[in-house]
């Protein structure tokens, strides 16, 4: 493979679940990965076994953001491809929340999501070509109570994905949402919340699915959603 064939894609939060199973999947067809995640030591450690590159990125940092891409630009040329995906979980009572807790959750599932695509869309327009893909939920499909500032973080990025889907179609750059229902990952584990995960689809099921969307560079697939059909209880 030359390096103007090679598809340089970035992963955020690859450190476990979704991000960490496609960066795997992403490698085993042929893309050019790039693993990142805010904890160095899981980043060294999984890049290594791997063997892909891996990155030192906290997306809710911006001078990390500008820092870290312009690193994986001159380490590996221009960037085909990113996955926003890292993302965070809160739930429980509005009014119950700390301010710190829900600006984190905002800061690195919209914010994160708004600036690194930010840092690489304006090279893909000037090359013609480029994808990204937002990992939102189905969480931004509805509302209910007890979720209101993580389905807040994803509602916000399914109206900015769709926007910039019909802003950079025609410059030939793809904006693609994928929304996933319950997923068996960290997630819930890592906020301190106990979910029978049981139902829920594997980080394989969602890793599949990405692959679909990413693959041919003709087709945007728009907002695609899906559930395991134990999940339907
Ligand atoms: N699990 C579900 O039921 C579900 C359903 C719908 C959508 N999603 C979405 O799917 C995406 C992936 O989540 P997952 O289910 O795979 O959960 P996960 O296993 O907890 O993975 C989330 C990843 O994001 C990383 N991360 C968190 N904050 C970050 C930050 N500031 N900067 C960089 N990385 C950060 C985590 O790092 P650490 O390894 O250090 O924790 C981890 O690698 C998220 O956007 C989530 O909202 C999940």
């Amino acid at each position: 493979m030359t390096d103007t064939d090679r598809k340089v894609i970035i992963v955020t939060g690859a450190t476990s679940g979704i991000g960490l199973t496609l960066v795997q999947r992403l490698k085993d067809a042929g893309y050019f990965p790039i693993l990142t995640g805010r904890n160095h030591e899981k980043v060294a450690n999984l890049s290594d076994e791997i063997g892909v590159p891996g990155y030192h990125l906290d997306v809710a940092n911006e001078d990390h953001i500008q820092q870290v891409v312009a690193s994986i630009k001159a380490d590996h040329g221009e960037v085909w491809g990113l996955v926003n995906n890292a993302g965070i979980w809160l739930e429980g009572e509005f009014a119950e929340h700390s301010t710190k807790d829900i600006r984190n959750v905002i800061e690195t599932n919209t914010l994160g999501t708004m600036l690194m695509t930010h840092a690489v869309l304006p090279d893909m327009v000037s090359m013609g070509r480029g994808t990204v893909l937002n990992v939102v939920s189905t969480g931004a499909l509805y509302t209910r109570k007890m979720i209101s500032v993580y389905a807040a973080s994803k509602w916000a990025i399914r109206g900015f994905t769709g926007c910039l889907e019909v802003e950079y179609a025609p410059k030939a750059v793809r904006v693609m949402g994928f929304y996933p229902g319950k997923v068996n990952s960290n997630m819930y584990e890592t906020a301190g919340i106990e979910r029978d995960l049981d139902v829920a689809m594997t980080p394989d099921q969602a890793a599949d699915m990405i692959i679909v969307m990413l693959g041919d560079e003709n087709m945007v697939w728009s907002h695609v959603s899906g559930r395991s059909i134990q999940d339907y209880v």
